[in-house]
């Protein structure tokens, strides 16, 4: 594993999804072998690292977040021995991996769930679920009131052998993905395999799913109807399981090379948030509070404020996140009249400046990548790939359906990527399992590579940058006073980064030199657009000790 003391704190992440990133086999469905070729792109690219959401066997009920087999590569993306040479080749590369686990939650078809299913209630093996029974005289109520983030219900009936309506269980997203029980020995014990198997095959990190929601209230309490309960959630951000991450910590400290805990926390409360972040448990966990601000000055500077005030008391780094696999990409979202974020609010037919938006996704990417702490890239963005309308029968996401078809789901932004080529697959492989819009042409990598002024070209001149330059490599920011639709701040004592979200074109401060910028220049700051400037020659600066 490359050396680099704290290597996590300033890193570049690049997320492959990889059902989607390049298809090897020409199935039409992306997989290890796509990946594995494409790591001179990646590497062209400069990330230290790759985050792969699940590609262990699974249904793909919820894109692989169903997790059948952890020990497994899903046949469709390749095998557990090309996985260990992706792992090994990337590292080659400079390019650590980091791996994704689901602790809330497995697949139906699981071998425990299985198990569960076939005993009987009161069994050992209902115990590492929540089995439960119904209310009612029959039966036939569920346990609790409690509301899935995918919308609806949370608890699925079974049958008993003989036909007759059983025991239901809790699943708080589908029904092919039933939560487990974390008092139980066996649930703790068998993820701590889980991570000691991967970070035995060299993985430098795992990214936790649904961090803030595996412990559950044992008495199985009601949610108060249109309040927040008045002592604690039961299902939300308990304090149990501050633990668990203190022993998942334990297991990562007994590795070297640094091997990291990514949470994915999503609560809107500071403090309860950084405390996953205190010395001995995560190393990081994803920033959402700044993806979901609308295209504001003020907005996005309270944010980033807000953001790196919460971390400083307990000593981690803050993160950057514009996108992932869950939300509208960036291009269409900062196109749009109401820019910012929110789950329930993604709607069809919602109307987009997608010129607008193109400008405004390329200056917030330099705007984040010239923020202090670690930065995370979702495939495509770089390219400046658009949120998908997709056909309604090419839908498979279950928040599409959950929502009674009202959300168009998370699918369009997990188009297959347009690598090559005119025209659909696009270089991607076989026909992709999503369809391909008919105008990405100019948006392929093989497009972009030839252009120099392209977002793929931007995204490579901000992460070398990034590296080489010093001033970004520490903790510290001070804003710049440069007007209310100004967002400015510099880094170190010698490098500035300028937003204009403003309407109208402003001046540069005093500088040495314009060191990248999101659109031409022409002696001001355009609207919607982002430049670095240093103050002093850059090559007064020393070099950042490479990895
Ligand atoms: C968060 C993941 O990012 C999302 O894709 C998934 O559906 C849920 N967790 C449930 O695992
Ligand atoms: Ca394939």
């Amino acid at each position: 594993m490359p050396a680099g003391e704290g290597w996590w704190r300033t890193a570049v992440i690049y997320q492959v999804y990889v059902r989607s990133f390049a298809d090897g086999n020409g199935d039409g469905i992306g997989d290890l072998a796509g990946v594995r070729s494409r790591l001179p792109y990646l590497k062209s690219l400069g990330v230290d690292a790759l985050w792969f959401t699940p590609w262990y066997e699974s249904p793909l009920a919820d894109g692989g977040y169903d997790v059948q087999d952890y020990r497994r590569i899903d046949p469709r993306f390749g095998t557990l021995e090309e996985a260990e040479q992706l792992i090994a080749e990337a590292l080659e590369h400079g390019i650590r991996t980091i791996v994704d686990i689901v602790p809330n939650h497995i697949s139906d078809r699981h071998e425990w769930f299985q198990q569960a299913l076939a005993a009987q209630p009161g069994s050992p093996e209902r115990e590492r679920f929540w089995f439960h029974p119904g209310r009612g005289e029959g039966g036939e109520e569920m346990p609790t009131n409690w509301v899935s983030s995918f919308q609806g219900e949370t608890w699925t009936r079974t049958r008993n052998p003989d036909g007759t309506p059983g025991e239901w269980y809790l699943h708080l997203f589908t029904p092919q993905q039933p939560d487990l029980n974390w008092n139980h020995p066996d649930v703790r014990r068998e993820h701590e395999d889980v991570l000691r198997f991967w970070f035995d095959r060299g993985v430098a990190g795992v990214r936790i799913d649904s961090a803030a929601l595996p412990v559950k209230d044992p008495a199985l309490p009601d949610l108060p109807v249109g309040t927040a309960p008045a002592s604690g959630h039961p299902h939300i951000d308990r304090d149990e399981l501050h633990d668990i991450y203190r022993d998942w910590r334990a297991v990562a400290e007994e590795y070297d090379g640094e091997r990291v805990l990514v949470g994915e926390v999503w609560l809107d409360d500071a403090e309860r948030f950084a405390r996953y972040l205190r010395p001995g448990e995560m190393h990081t966990a994803f920033n959402f509070g700044f993806m979901t601000q609308p295209w504001s000055a003020q907005a996005m500077r309270d944010s980033i404020t807000r953001t790196l005030a919460e971390h400083a008391p307990v000593g981690a780094p803050a993160t950057w996140v514009l996108s992932n696999h869950d939300v509208t990409r960036p291009v269409t979202r900062y196109g749009q009249a109401d820019s910012s974020f929110a789950f329930e609010r993604k709607r069809f037919g919602t109307p987009t400046n997608a010129v607008r938006g193109a400008r405004r996704a390329r200056a917030a990417s330099l705007l984040v990548a010239a923020l202090p702490g670690s930065l995370y890239i979702y495939q495509g963005d770089e390219l400046g790939l658009s949120e998908v309308e997709l056909p309604l029968e090419a839908i498979e996401d279950p928040m599409h359906f959950r929502s009674g078809g009202v959300d168009p789901g998370r699918d369009g932004c997990r188009v297959p990527l347009p690598w090559a080529g005119a025209a659909t697959p696009y270089g991607f492989g076989g026909t992709p399992w999503l369809p391909q819009p008919a105008d990405w042409a100019a948006l392929t990598v093989e497009a972009q590579d030839a252009d120099p002024a392209s977002t793929l070209n931007l995204y490579r001149a901000a992460i070398a940058l990034r590296t080489q330059i010093a001033d970004f490599a520490g903790g510290e920011l001070e804003w710049l006073e440069l007007g209310a639709d100004v967002l400015a701040f510099r880094r170190g004592d010698g490098t500035v980064s300028i937003t204009n979200l403003g309407a109208v074109p402003v001046p540069l401060p005093a500088h040495h030199e314009v060191l990248l910028s999101s659109a031409p220049l022409d002696g001001m700051l355009p609207p919607d657009s982002t430049a670095w400037l240093a103050l002093r020659p850059v090559r007064d600066r020393a070099p950042r000790v490479a990895d």
